[in-house]
């Protein structure tokens, strides 16, 4: 085999690309959708439907290596970059846990945050390689502490229950921003110590702030993050760096307390690693959380049998269920990596400074780890599904809490309203990014004494 395959040639062998040979006598052929033509840097393979995508992914993790994909940014970006998507279970894992050649710097996302962004901003760590990298985490993992994570839990269930209180008494009809919004966010604003009055505020800053991540398909769409986003970042760094400076004047039992007071160099958080670090944790950590909470409902409806099984024995069931849910939705669809030294992963060399795109929605349905991937089946053991990332020092910080936070949703959910159903396919962002449900439309019977 070559030492890269390149997308052309993957193109020049699909059936609808090349004319047939010898036509022979036209016969009346059933009607079928060609193969779609696969090409991950273009915005328009990922509005196509997640079943044709599917296919796609399943042709790429048969061929012998990764494929390299050409980008063609428009506009201010111009110019020709690429990445080799990373589509098997295996290879993901291998770059994850490779962190001294796959890099995370110059950033992970697609498309990249520009310079003057990071500038004005700050990295967050999510972006950042080691010893840069392990500094910010330490202090941010020994920020959370066991006690601030066991008020967390206790916040967690209070608030899953006032949810279901709301839920019950106001009948709304989108799940979306009604309880899956709701949660992750209100939990991560406890735990940081954001008071009420301000926490609406800072939920309309990350919608704007993460409305265009992913692929887009115009110039235009690419120009509106510095403007919109910008905003919106600039506002949510303000608050942040004004309640840094209420916390280091009146220390508080929270998060962005323990992150003035940490000892970084023999200081603590600048307002803007603060911010940066504060945007971090509510775009990843309330964005992501709020698609799974989504799909789950959605998967939970459309598979009777999953769900009776669950309601007949959560304690034994809810764990295998979430992990499923996350394995099955896969919200974060990709990460990017640049390479920081040539590297041979199995057959295929790759260059340094070239890219790979660790595809964790295709690794989350590799037939040589999950038998009957595209099943729902939340007694599936081992799910060694890579949704929080394959390992590695990145590997996702929340991934406790997001399953502490489903686990108490679903838990308070399902015992109070048993029968509570989507009631159509969750409404999807085309992203290349993430799994974003924009609304899912949603009923249950009230219970008649709650
Ligand atoms: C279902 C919910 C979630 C999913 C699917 C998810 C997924 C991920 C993924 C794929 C990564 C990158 C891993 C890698 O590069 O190896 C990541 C990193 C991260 N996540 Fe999550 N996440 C979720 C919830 C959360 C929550 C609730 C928080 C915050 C409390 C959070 C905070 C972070 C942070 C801070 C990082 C960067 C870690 C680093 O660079 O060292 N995530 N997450």
């Amino acid at each position: 085999m070559p030492d890269q395959l390149h997308a052309d040639q993957l193109h020049a062998a699909q059936p609808h690309a090349a004319p047939p040979a010898d036509p022979g006598p036209r016969v009346a052929q059933p009607p079928s959708d060609p193969p779609p033509r696969i090409d991950l840097a273009d915005p328009a393979f990922w509005e196509l439907p997640a079943e044709r995508r599917a296919a796609a992914f399943r042709r790429l993790r048969a061929l012998p290596g990764p494929v390299h994909f050409t980008e063609r940014p428009q506009g201010p970006l111009r110019g020709e970059r690429g990445f080799h998507a990373l589509v098997r279970h295996a290879d993901v894992l291998a770059a994850s846990r490779d962190p001294r050649v796959f890099r995370s710097a110059p950033g992970v996302t697609t498309p990249a945050p520009a310079r003057w962004v990071r500038l004005l901003f700050g990295d967050s760590m999510v972006n950042l390689d080691d010893p840069r990298h392990a500094q910010l985490r330490r202090i941010v993992a020994r920020s959370f502490t066991p006690r601030l994570l066991a008020r967390a839990e206790a916040d967690i269930n209070a608030t899953a229950a006032r949810l279901v209180d709301r839920v019950i008494a106001e009948r709304p009809a989108d799940f979306v921003p009604a309880v899956a919004a709701q949660l992750p966010f209100q939990v991560i604003c406890a735990m940081m110590g954001i008071p009420e009055q301000r926490r609406a505020l800072i939920l309309r800053q990350i919608d704007r702030a993460s409305a265009h991540a992913g692929v887009h398909r115009s110039l235009g769409a690419r120009i509106r993050l510095p403007g919109q986003g910008l905003r919106a970042l600039g506002r949510m760094q303000l608050l942040v760096a004004e309640l840094g400076r209420e916390r280091r004047r009146r220390p508080a039992e929270d998060l962005i307390s323990a992150l003035v007071a940490a000892d970084l160099d023999g200081r603590g958080l600048t307002g803007r690693e603060l911010g940066a670090f504060f945007s971090l944790l509510l775009v990843a950590g309330v964005e992501t959380t709020r698609n799974a909470l989504a799909h789950g409902l959605h998967l939970l409806t459309v598979h009777p049998e999953q769900r009776a099984l669950m309601l007949a024995d959560p304690e034994r069931h809810l764990d295998g269920a979430v992990d499923e849910i996350l394995r099955h939705a896969t919200p974060i669809i990709q990460f990017r990596r640049t390479l920081a030294a040539d590297h041979q992963l199995g057959a295929t060399r790759l260059a340094r400074g070239e890219q790979v795109l660790l595809c964790y929605g295709s690794a989350n349905r590799d037939e040589a780890v999950f038998p009957d991937p595209e099943a729902f089946d939340i007694t599936r053991h081992p799910n060694p599904h890579l949704a929080f990332g394959g390992g590695g020092p990145h590997f996702c910080l929340g991934a406790h809490l997001a399953r502490q936070e489903m686990k108490a949703l679903y838990r308070e959910l399902f015992a109070r309203l048993p029968d509570i159903r989507a009631t159509a396919a969750p409404e999807i962002t085309p992203s290349s990014f993430d799994h974003r449900v924009r609304s899912l439309p949603f009923t249950f019977t009230p219970p008649e004494r709650d």
